[in-house]
């Protein structure tokens, strides 16, 4: 494989964090940009190709840097500018691309476009939002009866309309009150937006990752959006299918301009947020934003595999849900955990380290790009908290019912000193560490020292896993077919021209025989097991429990396996 056919984006692996999280140098509790410099090399180790970081602009922070104030200035709390082209260029030297996270759907309320917007219903910035004067209840005087122009709920909870007294119209916020959305069909709008983007693109970002990215434009006329009868108290947002409130045609159409804009800047990347109508996770809602596979999103996340069940047959179902819905030349990407939701770790693998790594297996082993969240590596879990120091407006509002997202973001675990080498020992943490850092036992707690002093860590397995997809262009270039169906494996092949890797993952804690077909050629070979890879380890010999085994294969891919996906030449 030459380096002219490796896209960091597309064959390489790429990694979440979450910089409040991450490492203070500060020490204020907070993770910022220079506590960031120092990991680098961490990161690199691993085999990081790319960082997305969550939001780091100027915000006031109601939601954590997803409510922004100033697109092109980053939040004191994380560093300077200058902090910011140090990391670009450190990152570059070891080969790590930098994507940041914008946010086109809302800004903050504090920004100035809002602001000004808001200032009066003759500014010249008020349709950069959505106003709307309200509507009235038959008959009845407009002081005591005026609504919301209609039902939108907001995701953070109550109406997605708030009356602004001042100038005595409605304002629209699909999330929190303080994040107005704004208004893309304002071709304005749209244009400072760009010129927000190419801001970081000048400084030499290779991407953004793009917040609910098929939010953007909503339905003309603002119709109701129809109730689904669902139990899901006590949020009624997720009580309503979104039809006119997302996914309407013409975001194809902005994002087709963007990533013309993308475009005139070599090897830059895009990746969005895609939420479906309903609660249920819908691939192809996320797959139709890749466009033709080429002028819309480089990628496009689809959170179906992380409500997938611990099975191999829902697995398989899942995934090749996912590939039939992707264009014949857009491309995968696969994630586990991030920072809305409940890690992997927690959620599906209730804290197994042998699950755990049969995850990191499935995720470093399909066609696409594997996205890692911080902390996925050492197998980090959630945090346990208490009301008293949740952080996320979420989980203030709805605890004990939800408890928000603060317990996926909790602070990284460096090692097992005080605060887990996140912040000094006499500094609070913004969120306090979880307990298990500074375990006790052979492996010591869940902290990255440790995982690098154990041989058999989840740490360092998952180090070999993307070693041997790095090295193999079978995983990072070829085709997938999936073998058989059984409930409790999953047989997958990718095959590039005559050579084949074949996963066979046990998601049972007994002994499974391995199915025949998936050993083809007598030149099979393990290449790597979570059982040790003894070279006289036979490839075909049962599946251990919970094992997880990669066997290299010459010649063509197996006849029964089932459809192809990928043709195995990109
Ligand atoms: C996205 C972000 C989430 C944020 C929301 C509003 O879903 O991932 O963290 O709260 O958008 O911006």
């Amino acid at each position: 494989m030459t380096a002219r056919h490796y896209h960091w984006w597309k064959h390489g692996v790429l990694y979440q964090i979450y910089p409040r999280s991450f490492a203070d140098s500060s020490g204020d509790g907070t993770g910022d940009l220079r506590g960031l410099f120092s990991r680098l090399p961490y990161l690199a180790d691993l085999g990081i190709d790319g960082l997305w970081l969550s939001p780091i602009f100027d915000s006031p922070m109601r939601d954590f840097g997803y409510d922004v104030r100033d697109y092109c200035a980053i939040h004191p709390l994380f560093g300077s500018l200058d902090d910011f082209d140090e990391l670009v260029d450190r990152s570059h030297r070891l080969g790590i691309r930098i994507i940041l996270d914008l946010v086109f759907n809302h800004t903050s309320d504090e920004h100035p476009w809002f602001i000004e917007s808001r200032a009066s219903k003759d500014s010249p910035r008020r349709d950069w939002y959505l106003w709307h004067g309200g509507r009235r209840l038959a008959g009845l005087p407009w002081r005591i009866c005026r609504r919301p122009p209609n039902n939108w709920r907001a995701a953070f909870g109550g109406s997605a309309w708030t009356l602004d007294e001042s100038s005595d119209e409605y304002y629209l916020h699909l999330f929190l009150e303080s994040q107005p959305d704004l208004n893309w069909r304002n071709r304005d709008t749209e244009r400072a937006m760009f010129e927000q983007a190419r801001f970081w693109l000048d400084r030499g970002v290779d991407g953004f990752r793009l917040d609910v990215i098929n939010y953007i434009v909503k339905d003309r006329q603002l119709r109701n959006n129809p109730y689904h009868l669902r139990w899901t108290f006590p949020r009624r947002h997720d009580q309503q299918l979104h039809r006119y409130d997302r996914n309407q045609p013409e975001a194809h159409e902005i994002l087709r301009r963007f990533r013309a804009l993308m475009d005139r800047y070599s090897e830059t990347m895009l990746v969005g947020e895609v939420y479906p109508n309903e609660g249920r996770m819908e691939p192809e809602a996320s797959a139709s934003y890749l466009g033709n596979g080429s002028d819309e999103l480089h990628l496009a996340f689809d959170f179906s595999l992380m409500e997938t069940r611990f099975t191999g047959r829902a697995y398989r179902r899942t995934l090749e849900r996912w590939y039939s819905a992707i264009p014949p030349d857009g491309w995968p990407t696969h994630v586990l955990s991030n920072h809305d939701k409940p890690r992997a770790m927690t959620r599906r693998c209730r804290g197994s380290l042998a699950k755990a790594r049969v995850l990191a297996a499935l995720l470093l082993t399909q066609r696409g790009t594997p996205f890692l969240y911080y902390g996925e590596e050492i197998g980090m879990r959630d945090g346990k908290l208490r009301r008293d120091s949740l952080r996320d407006p979420t989980g203030r509002k709805y605890w004990p019912f939800f408890t928000g997202r603060d317990r996926s973001r909790t602070p990284m675990q460096w090692n097992s000193g005080p605060n887990a080498g996140f912040c000094p020992p006499d500094v609070d943490p913004w969120l306090p560490l979880n307990t298990d850092y500074a375990g006790s036992g052979k492996a010591g707690g869940v902290n990255v020292e440790a995982g690098e002093a154990d041989p058999d860590s989840l740490l360092n397995w998952y180090r070999r896993l993307i070693e041997v997809r790095r090295k193999r262009c079978e995983l990072t270039h070829g085709s997938i077919s999936f073998v058989g169906t059984h409930r409790k494996l999953l047989v997958y092949t990718r095959a590039h021209e005559e050579r084949q890797v074949i996963v066979m993952l046990n998601f049972s804690g007994r002994e499974r025989p391995a199915p025949p077909a998936g050993i083809p050629a007598a030149s099979a070979r393990i290449l790597l097991s979570t059982h040790g890879d003894a070279p006289e380890a036979r490839p075909e010999a049962p599946l251990r429990p919970y094992e997880a085994r990669l066997v290299s294969a010459e010649g063509p891919a197996n006849a029964e396996a089932s459809a192809r996906h990928g043709s195995g030449t990109r």
